[in-house]
């Protein structure tokens, strides 16, 4: 990273934060027609013109195999990004100015060909729009086409060696998840990056490290004197993580056939939530002091057998899910999984985490619930509804209604000793006044300024492999594989996952709004 400043932060009570600043460059997108491009990426640029913040000298261009015009690229990106933008309505005249440095070049990954005009694009584009040489690949495709994509940007000279000199022009390469199919596909894979590119260049993008409220874990474990000494197996009973999603495949049959729960969501967004609830805390705040904090909750994850995947893992499809275009008819692909773990550290020796993630579920809501060892009840046994009364849960509401809150007992008010659950609540729209960015903005701007802190490691990466591969083996390579549960669209997974809980006495607690 290079040329950090403190960017102010208003308001009484702030500090500001150090952060690097992004520099001019041209972004190219590969699949700039798919459904991310479309959803997320030039919705989050078009956000970040909004709000002034993309560098001075900026163009992006997809590159796609479809043979369209510039404006045809333009008109689809507009109708989606007045659909998906989160700031609303769109503002004809920001969008006017934006798309003037949005283009298109169409060819096939597998031809040099289509390397040869990129390089003319870039060229023009460094002339028309100061980006000043330095270039940011995107690679939103299938992971099958990362290799094509290396050789035909190595091959058209493409990849700059960085220098020792900090103002020489830079190439960075942003890589989608999942990184591989296990962890055999991920070193393979990395291997191919090394041979293109040194480590700094690389950003593996996670988009659940940009969001804000996994961002605020560790400043609110960290950045507050109560909480982090109650972090530990002493006082934590178990903690549930939770990740539902209403939606199911949406128009992505094929993609999400090949890739399953364990690979899209388990893989990465979840193993990092639990990576930076669970951590050590980190020796400064610098990328790797995070990363290598982050890679040893990973390598403490008590390893799965075949025994024990039987026994501490549900995976689960809905119904109807073969039905949908481009899915088998026979497939074997979870869209749901429940796994009781553990992390063997010394804080967390012992306490039960329960993850579970799913599509097709009664709402979307990502959570993490910690869930506090008892009072003594010996003072309140006698007192009415004791019993009834949930001890302490602590809730990191990470989407929607983004928040914290803390349940607590209280006395009701009257003559009689009844307990009562209440709530201790922050709220983002409340304490702050606004919605917070899209993950994905945050992450862009960190990839134009250099600054890896916010993306994952390769070792982060293979260890995370490592984990799920033990799952999967067991799931698709056992001579007995365990069945495959099925649960009603609409409902909150299969009875398997209840049972998981209710073996040690708890029970779920379903994500809400
Ligand atoms: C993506 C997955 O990484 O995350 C999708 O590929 C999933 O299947 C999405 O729907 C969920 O992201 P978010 O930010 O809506 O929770």
């Amino acid at each position: 990273m290079r040329d950090t400043t403190i960017q102010p932060t208003a308001g009484a009570g702030t500090r500001g934060v150090r952060r690097a600043v992004p520099e001019p460059c041209a972004m190219v997108v590969f699949g700039g027609t798919g459904d991310l491009a479309r959803r997320k990426l030039v919705p989050a640029l078009y956000n970040l013109a909004c709000d002034g913040s993309l560098p001075e000298g900026f163009a992006v261009v997809g590159v796609g195999r479809r043979e369209q015009t510039t404006d045809a690229f333009r008109a689809t990106h507009l109708e989606s990004t007045a659909r998906f933008s989160r700031s609303q309505p769109l503002r004809a005249e920001t969008w006017r100015r934006f798309a003037e440095r949005l283009d298109y070049v169409a060819g096939d990954f597998h031809d040099p060909r289509t390397f040869t005009k990129l390089r003319d694009w870039l060229a023009r584009a460094d002339e028309a729009h100061g980006t000043g040489g330095n270039r940011l690949f995107y690679f939103a495709t299938a992971a099958s086409e990362f290799p094509a994509l290396l050789k035909g940007l190595s091959e058209a000279r493409l990849l700059y060696a960085p220098g020792a000199d900090a103002t020489a022009p830079w190439s960075r390469v942003v890589v989608e998840k999942p990184f591989g199919r296990d962890l055999a596909s991920a070193r393979a894979l990395d291997q191919l990056v090394a041979a293109n590119l040194a480590e700094r260049q690389v950003f593996r993008i996670d988009h659940y490290l940009g969001k804000e409220t996994v961002q605020n874990i560790l400043v609110f474990r960290f950045g507050n004197a109560v909480f982090e000494p109650l972090w530990n197996r002493k006082y934590v009973d178990h903690v549930q993580i939770t990740a539902a999603e209403e939606l199911g495949v949406e128009g992505r049959g094929r993609f999400y056939d090949e890739t399953g729960v364990l690979r899209d969501i388990v893989q990465n967004h979840l193993l990092q939530l639990l990576a930076l609830f669970a951590m050590e805390p980190p020796v400064t705040f610098a990328a790797d002091d995070i990363r290598d904090r982050k890679v040893d909750v990973l390598r403490a994850l008590r390893p799965l057998s075949a025994e024990s995947v039987a026994r501490d893992v549900v995976v689960a499809q809905y119904r109807g899910f073969r039905d949908e275009p481009d899915v088998a008819r026979d497939s074997r692909t979870p869209t749901y999984a429940a796994v009781r773990l553990f992390v063997d550290t010394w804080r967390w020796e012992g306490v039960p985490f329960y993850v579970r993630m799913g599509k097709r579920l009664p709402k979307k809501g990502t959570e993490i619930s910690i869930h506090y060892r008892h009072a003594p009840n010996v003072l309140y046994n006698s007192a009415v509804g004791a019993e009834a009364v949930p001890g302490n849960v602590l809730v990191i509401r990470i989407q929607p209604n983004e928040g914290i809150s803390l349940g607590i007992r209280s006395k009701r008010p009257g003559p009689a000793a009844t307990l009562q659950p209440v709530k201790m609540d922050f709220a983002y729209q409340t304490s702050f006044g606004k919605g917070s960015p899209e993950a994905y903005e945050r992450l862009l701007l960190d990839a134009m300024a250099g600054d890896a802190t916010l993306f994952a490691r390769k070792d982060e990466v293979e260890t995370a492999w490592s984990y799920v591969d033990l799952i999967e083996d067991a799931w698709h390579k056992s001579p007995n594989p365990p069945k495959m549960s099925e649960y009603p669209a609409g409902s909150w997974g299969p009875k398997e996952a209840d049972e998981l809980l209710e073996r040690d006495g708890h029970e779920w607690r379903h994500a809400r709004r």
